[in-house]
């Protein structure tokens, strides 16, 4: 579980908090997406995630362990894996495949073992053809999936995708974020996805909506896309399967207000077209 306690962050040199008595858990497990305008804090909120920033005011514990206390760093960024989006920071080897090996080998693992979770990896993100090309030699989606090879191949419990496959194409995302989806479910992963599109947040089992720095709303898609106007207000658009059954229930179809997947939509409209 990760706490997030009545949190406060101002960067240095600055007069207005980057984000203000923020209070959040995340359980093991969870599908959680945090979304919000540019500027509203998502960033700030993820390294304070993994202690990368520690909070003016407040805690953060993952798993109990304190993200101030310096001697449990390292223990807490194994546990919660962090992927950015500008993959360049992240990649330091001369091959892709030495790439992903390179926090293993930090862990001291036995070269079996890093063998056989590099090969994992690079099958998730669909790089494994190009595993001994150099990083620098990769489209900007390429170094992306890279990035997140590498964060996987540690075997987080807890994996922050901040804005990570922003450089990926729609059908690439997708997939990539149907496989982490896939390893949630087989490991019991918890997957913190970051990310401006409503549409992607709406996947989650529950939404965190940052604006200037506070939560602006928190619950399960279905209730939170029905806030139409607070998101307008903070800049943001519901799915358009949200603004469509809305659109559909005024022109007078019977269709459930809490409709936000392109699934659950079709589903309803099936329903309601096989009745007659
Ligand atoms: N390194 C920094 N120094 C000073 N201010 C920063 C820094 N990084 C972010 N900020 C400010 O903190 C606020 C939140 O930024 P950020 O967490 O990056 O938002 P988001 O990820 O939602 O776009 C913004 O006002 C931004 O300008
Ligand atoms: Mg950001």
């Amino acid at each position: 579980m990760i706490e997030v306690q009545g949190v406060t962050f101002s960067y240095p040199g600055t007069t207005v908090p980057a984000l203000e008595n923020i209070s959040l858990i995340i359980k093991p497990g969870e599908f959680l997406a945090i979304t919000g305008p540019n500027g509203s804090g998502k960033s700030t909120l993820a390294r304070l995630l993994n202690g990368l920033l520690r909070p003016g005011e407040g805690r953060v514990l993952v798993d109990g362990l304190d993200t101030g206390d310096e001697a449990s760093l390292v223990d807490i960024r194994r546990r919660v894996g962090m992927v950015f989006q500008d993959p360049d920071n992240q990649l330091v080897a001369a091959t892709v495949e030495d790439d992903v090996a390179f926090g293993l080998e930090n862990l001291g693992l036995p070269p079996a073992e890093i063998r056989q979770r590099v090969a994992a990896a690079l099958e998730v993100v669909e790089l494994a053809n190009l595993r001994t090309r150099p990083p620098h030699r990769l489209s900007g989606g390429q170094k992306q999936r890279l990035a997140l090879a590498g964060v996987l191949a540690m075997e987080p419990r807890y994996l922050v995708l901040d804005e990570a496959t922003a450089m990926l194409d729609p059908v690439a995302r997708e997939e990539i974020l149907q496989k982490v989806l896939e390893l949630r479910r087989e490991k019991g992963l918890a997957v913190i996805l970051i990310t401006h599109l409503m549409e992607e947040a709406a996947l989650a089992e529950r939404v965190l909506v940052l604006k200037a720095g506070q939560i602006l709303l928190a619950g399960p898609p279905a209730e939170v896309m029905q806030q139409e106007e607070k998101l307008a207000a903070a800049g943001l658009k519901v799915p358009v399967t949200v603004a469509l059954g809305k659109g559909l229930r005024q022109a007078g179809l019977k269709l459930p207000a809490n409709l936000v997947t392109v699934e659950e939509m079709a589903r309803a409209l099936w329903k309601l077209a096989s009745r007659k």
